[in-house]
């Protein structure tokens, strides 16, 4: 029988953990934290996720800064807004969200926000102190996923683990976290060879891929805990992740859906870095 690893709920936890925090943050610092969050252009998924960290900063009591820029804005515009939120002392996290319009640098803007705002722990220093196993921000859908696994009760320590997706925003940092939690990681990508065989020797299947139901049942191990971070389509313009999940389901110990699983942890992970550069930033200052 499988469990359902429900990202609402360990996300409704997590979030008042976090609420607690940040309270007892603004008492002894006596200042409030701050999330800055850049959008630019009018992508709907994007306006959707930016409204939602809003969001979620008003419920844990994080003050939200939103900076809405036009797609046409220039290199040097987007470039300046972010170099003034990096001076800002009331601005503990920057986001900029991607993707970015055509035309804007991405990698330039983001190389604009110093390590210790770099809540999205996108940086080449976070990413390269991730490697190393050194206290960082870690980006945050993949450290959503090692919270719920933590919560579960989940211990990766010896598991063999099986990271299907290569990306820098999750396949990676996810790798590096696991290795990090001394599991024995694989990581598979588009020009994996013998792809079936690898998943199945996975006793933990993290799908990352962006293909809907690519994961399919004679390609996990009975008892596997399968985690499932895509969001995409499926033939009927319904959601649904990277696992044919319905056909996957009763070969697993443990299961994530989609929606409803690692989703609701990301944002989560957001409030949770950015709570974390502040403490970071009193204990400096
Ligand atoms: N676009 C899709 N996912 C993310 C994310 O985690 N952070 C940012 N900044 N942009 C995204």
């Amino acid at each position: 029988m499988y469990k359902i690893i429900d990202g609402k709920a360990h996300s409704r936890g997590l979030r008042e953990e976090i609420a607690a925090e940040v309270a007892r943050f603004k008492q002894s610092a006596g200042r409030d934290i701050g999330l800055a969050v850049v959008l630019i252009g009018d992508d709907g998924a994007s306006k959707v996720y930016v409204r939602n960290k809003i969001k979620g900063c008003e419920e844990v009591g994080i003050r939200s800064y939103a900076y809405y820029l036009p797609a046409d804005v220039s290199q040097r515009q987007a470039e300046d807004v972010v170099a003034e939120l990096a001076r800002d002392p009331a601005v503990n996290g920057i986001l900029v969200q991607l993707p970015l319009p055509p035309g804007l640098d991405a990698q330039k803007i983001l190389s604009l926000i110093p390590v210790e705002k770099d809540v999205d722990g996108f940086c080449e220093s976070n990413m390269g102190s991730l490697c190393m196993s050194r206290p960082c921000l870690a980006a945050c859908t993949p450290n959503g996923v090692m919270k719920m696994l933590e919560r579960e009760g989940i211990n990766v320590s010896g598991k063999r683990a099986v990271v299907v997706g290569r990306s820098n925003i999750v396949g990676k940092p996810m790798a590096m976290l696991l290795l990090n939690a001394d599991a024995t990681v694989t990581v598979c990508h588009s020009k994996t060879t013998g792809l079936k065989d690898i998943c199945l020797s996975a006793d933990i299947l993290v799908a990352a891929i962006g293909r809907a139901k690519f994961i399919t049942a004679d390609m996990v191990k009975e008892g596997a805990i399968v985690i499932d971070v895509g969001m995409d389509r499926d033939e009927n313009g319904r959601l649904c992740g990277d696992v044919d999940f319905e056909n996957v389901k009763d070969k697993c110990s443990y299961i994530t859906p989609v929606p409803g699983g690692v989703g609701p942890m990301t944002i989560t992970m957001l409030l949770y870095n950015t709570l974390a550069a502040a403490k970071r930033s009193a204990e400096i200052v």
